[in-house]
């Protein structure tokens, strides 16, 4: 397994490019089971959680490889039961398959999602939205099994909390459907709307992405598509975590501040400099971070739970008290354990509230356990005095096209070093 070894860095300067946002890349790469055509799919960072997806699309008999920077699919035949149990339990994200293989086949079985460890995640809104939709579903609770019979037919449903994950698999089964769908209570993340852009490119009608309500109207067959993916609004976010935290001036070369407003907001509160060039952020920041009294994580447009331990990386070297409520994900401050270790002044107050004093941080040997919880150590670690290994970096390697390298061509002192 890979270390990270990080030795305090000085201002940050220079240009990134940003690449396809994960969460994007995710569902498109499960709606490409949608069509018999092929799909192509640019812009995509090298990630094990899409390597693991393209390994799902090859298990249920898909064709998926990595192409000239982006990823090419063809599905001209699946197996709805075909699909690998190890992989499915791997990431979260395998739920997304559900939805196109029931559209296409009528029919799958799958086993629970596994994923990061952030909270207990349930997929209980995918099923239930399923079973409106006009599907069967048997849940056996001691395998873990899930079958589902009958294809989906459409109609109306209502979600009883916005989830990003249930709203595009509900989005997906929908596209082949003979009646309408409309999904009340969606989300409206800017991943769904690119959802949305990508099944339109494939023939299916889509409107209100980006809204509460979003109807799909299918098609009996969806057509191939080539889709160039938003960019990736919390790897830039993690960017501006490491400039406010080792101060500095820096480009995010594709970086949409559209969908990053409530995560611009907060960067300003902390003091960066920060404008939009036309095709990308600019971000700077010459002191220390101030502190933010309250902030609270809530579904897009708010305050991305994504982000979350991002911003607490910058607010524990912060000038003062701060305080952040997490409202999605209930085991998503594991890694404050980790930064107390660097000497990070963080005190939990119940499940869901931690309260961060500023401070000097320390080198230290310390452990990601989550993907964005290791994003924000490896963010720490830029300030703090010393030297920081960091181990668990495949949770990283699950999000971060090698975060090493960008770093470093951004003067950032850190290397990877391999079988730690
Ligand atoms: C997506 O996860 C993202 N993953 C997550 O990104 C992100 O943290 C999350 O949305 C929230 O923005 C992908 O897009 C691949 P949810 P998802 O369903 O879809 C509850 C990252 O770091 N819920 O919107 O799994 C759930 O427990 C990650 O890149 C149910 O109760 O999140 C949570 O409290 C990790 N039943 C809330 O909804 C369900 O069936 C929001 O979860 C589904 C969800």
């Amino acid at each position: 397994m890979d270390a990270l070894l990080i030795t305090k860095s000085g201002k940050l300067g220079g240009k990134i490019q940003l690449k396809g946002a994960k969460n994007s890349i995710l569902p498109i790469l499960a709606a490409s089971v949608l069509t018999k055509d092929d799909v192509f799919i640019g812009n995509c960072p090298y990630l094990s959680d899409i390597d693991d997806m393209i390994k799902i699309i090859r298990s249920i008999g898909g064709k998926a490889e990595w192409d000239n920077g982006g990823i090419s699919v063809c599905c001209h035949d699946v197996d709805p039961f075909g699909i690998d149990r190890t992989l499915m339990k791997k990431i979260r994200s395998s739920i997304f398959i559900l939805g196109p293989l029931l559209a296409r086949c009528g029919e799958a079985r799958i086993s629970a999602p596994g994923g990061c460890e952030i909270g207990k995640r349930p997929i209980d809104l995918h099923l239930l939205g399923l079973s409106e939709l006009g599907v069967g579903v048997a849940e056996d609770r001691e395998s873990g099994l899930v079958s589902c019979y009958g294809r989906p037919k459409g109609g109306m449903l209502r979600l009883r909390c916005p989830s990003v994950g249930a709203t595009e698999n509900l989005m997906m089964a929908a596209a082949l459907c003979e009646e309408p769908t409309v999904i009340l209570g969606g989300a409206k993340e800017p991943e769904i709307i690119d959802l949305a852009h990508f099944l339109v490119a494939m023939g299916a009608l889509v409107v209100g992405a980006g809204t509460d309500v979003i109807a799909i109207k299918g098609q009996s067959e969806l057509h191939g598509a080539s889709h160039l993916p938003i960019t990736d609004r919390i790897v830039a976010g993690t960017f501006l975590a490491a400039t406010a935290v080792c101060g500095g001036d820096v480009l995010l070369d594709g970086a949409i501040s559209g969908f990053m407003d409530c995560t611009l907001y907060k960067f300003r509160m902390l003091g960066m400099e920060i404008t939009d060039y036309g095709c990308g952020i600019r971000a700077s920041s010459h002191n220390r971070p101030k502190a933010i009294e309250r902030t609270v994580t809530m579904p897009y447009p708010g305050f991305p739970t994504d982000m979350q331990p991002l911003l607490t990386a910058a607010l524990a070297v912060a000038d003062g008290e701060s305080t952040i409520i997490e409202t999605l994900f209930e085991s998503r401050f594991r890694y404050c354990e980790e930064l107390k270790k660097m000497g990070a002044s963080i005190e939990q107050e119940g499940e869901n509230t931690v309260r961060i004093f500023g401070k000097r941080l320390h080198g230290a040997d310390v452990k990601a356990q989550d993907l964005r919880g290791g994003a924000a150590l490896t963010t720490a670690a830029l300030g703090a005095d010393g030297i920081t290994y960091i181990s668990g970096v495949e949770h990283i390697d699950r999000g971060y096209e090698r975060i090493e390298r960008d770093l470093s061509n951004l003067g950032a002192n850190i290397e990877r070093i391999s079988d730690f």
